[in-house]
């Protein structure tokens, strides 16, 4: 399947990429509710053990309902990027309970006690807390810069062998910047260091990583990928087959942060859409963003897709189009916030992100309630700081809602 989806269009691959045809001929690959599986006979046990054979044999090492979904997403990040040797990239992917359960995977397999990981500001909370309260604990500091600077990125590797592992987001929240893939993944390289992005924000409709070189990708398929907000999920895509067949494999089965088969389901029903969905999310964020921009009561606007961000530039280099996630900065700062959420009739008050509806958070009230003041506003979270994931609604109805609530 994976040669032949590499002449399909974007839009086919992610309705057809990765379906295997059911025996008992079913349309869509169905929610295989089965913790294992039976072999005929026990030589061919020992062969499916051994590998010799393909098949599953138990739930949390592979599903098939699970299957399909790694498939697509594998097929999604490698669309129309080739290997060294100019054939067409093939890539792993392997689902899991959720984001974070991906990164922890990723990490676990890749870094021991005694080696150091360098990131970025601006991360996801989530994993910002995995970094420097868990990690620490077994041995595994962080070194974080800002990515932006790539001086003070190389002379913190050369300063330091211990760093093994660079770990980029972007864009990142809630201020969209963003950051060089290709600048920062040449400098992991040349330092010998295993590069992982974060694509969470992007997606591979908007940004592919992989054709920077870089080792790993993670999502939390929670967001733009199940788009509908029906299923918490993560996953882990390599380009190091062997690796991800080995000790990547070993460490998602021993950790145990598999998916399921109903939640996998979800999420390739949401696959389906993806890059309808996606065009319809990037104009509509467009078109809110040029109408905030305008409007008298906001003070400013982080949207990449507007000339006024800094990282306008660096959007346009890698990706795209600049996505479906701004942020805006309310006039009358912390109560202005509150006031424009109660105010909404048609957006969704709640956190999360990439879902059909427009979701629409104040984090300075919500997310970061209990962040000392000082601490939020270094992280860019400002009182009046609204957070949207534009939804694909009919535009003029998004539009409308935020003409009365921004008032
Ligand atoms: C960029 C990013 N990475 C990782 C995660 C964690 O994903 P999950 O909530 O599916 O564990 C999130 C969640 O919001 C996220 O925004």
């Amino acid at each position: 399947m994976s040669d032949k989806n590499n002449s399909l269009g974007f839009d086919t691959v992610c309705i057809r990429g990765g379906h295997t045809p059911e025996s008992n001929r079913a349309h869509l690959t169905p929610i295989y509710a089965s913790s294992t599986y039976t072999f005929d006979s026990a030589e061919q046990s020992i062969a499916t053990f051994k590998g010799d054979e393909k098949g599953y044999i138990y739930s949390r090492w592979g599903n098939p309902t699970i299957s399909e979904a790694e498939e697509k997403i594998a097929l999604l990040e490698a669309y129309g990027l080739t290997d060294k040797d100019g054939a067409p990239l093939k890539l792993k992917a392997i689902l899991h309970a959720s984001g974070m359960a991906a990164i922890c995977t990723m990490l676990m397999a890749n870094i021991k006690a005694g080696q150091k990981i360098i990131t970025h500001f601006s991360l996801y909370g989530g994993t910002h807390e995995l970094v420097e309260k868990i990690l620490p604990d077994l041995g595994v500091a962080a070194t974080i810069v800002d990515f932006h600077d790539l001086n003070k990125v190389e002379d913190a590797i050369k300063a330091d062998k211990t760093i093994r592992l660079m770990h980029i987001e972007t864009p990142a929240n809630p201020t969209l910047q963003c950051i060089d893939l290709e600048a920062l993944s040449a400098l992991g390289k040349k330092y010998g260091l295993i590069v992982c992005v974060d694509n969470t924000f992007a997606t591979p409709y908007l940004q592919q990583p992989f054709k920077y070189n870089v080792d790993y990708v993670m999502h939390s398929t929670t967001k733009f990928l199940n788009g509908h907000g029906t299923a918490i999920g993560g996953v882990v895509v390599g380009r190091d087959l062997d690796k991800m067949n080995t000790s990547v494999t070993k460490m998602h089965r021993l950790l145990g942060g598999n998916s399921n088969a109903f939640e996998a389901f979800l999420l390739t029903n949401g696959l389906r859409t993806f890059g309808l969905r996606m065009e319809r999310h990037c104009s509509n964020a467009q078109q809110v963003a040029n109408y905030l921009e305008c409007n008298k009561g906001v003070a400013h606007v982080n949207y990449l897709g507007l000339t006024s961000h800094p990282d306008h530039a660096m959007c346009l280099k890698q990706m795209k189009h600049a996505g479906a996630m701004l942020s805006f900065e309310l006039k009358g700062g912390f109560d202005a916030g509150v006031k424009f959420i109660n105010q909404l009739k048609l957006c969704t008050n709640a956190v999360s992100l990439g879902t059909c509806d427009t979701l629409v958070s104040h984090p300075a009230s919500t997310t970061h309630v209990s962040v000392a003041r000082e601490q939020r506003l270094a992280f860019g979270i400002t009182d009046g700081l609204i957070r949207m994931s534009v939804g694909i609604e009919n535009v003029a109805d998004i539009l409308n809602d935020l003409e009365q609530a921004v008032g």
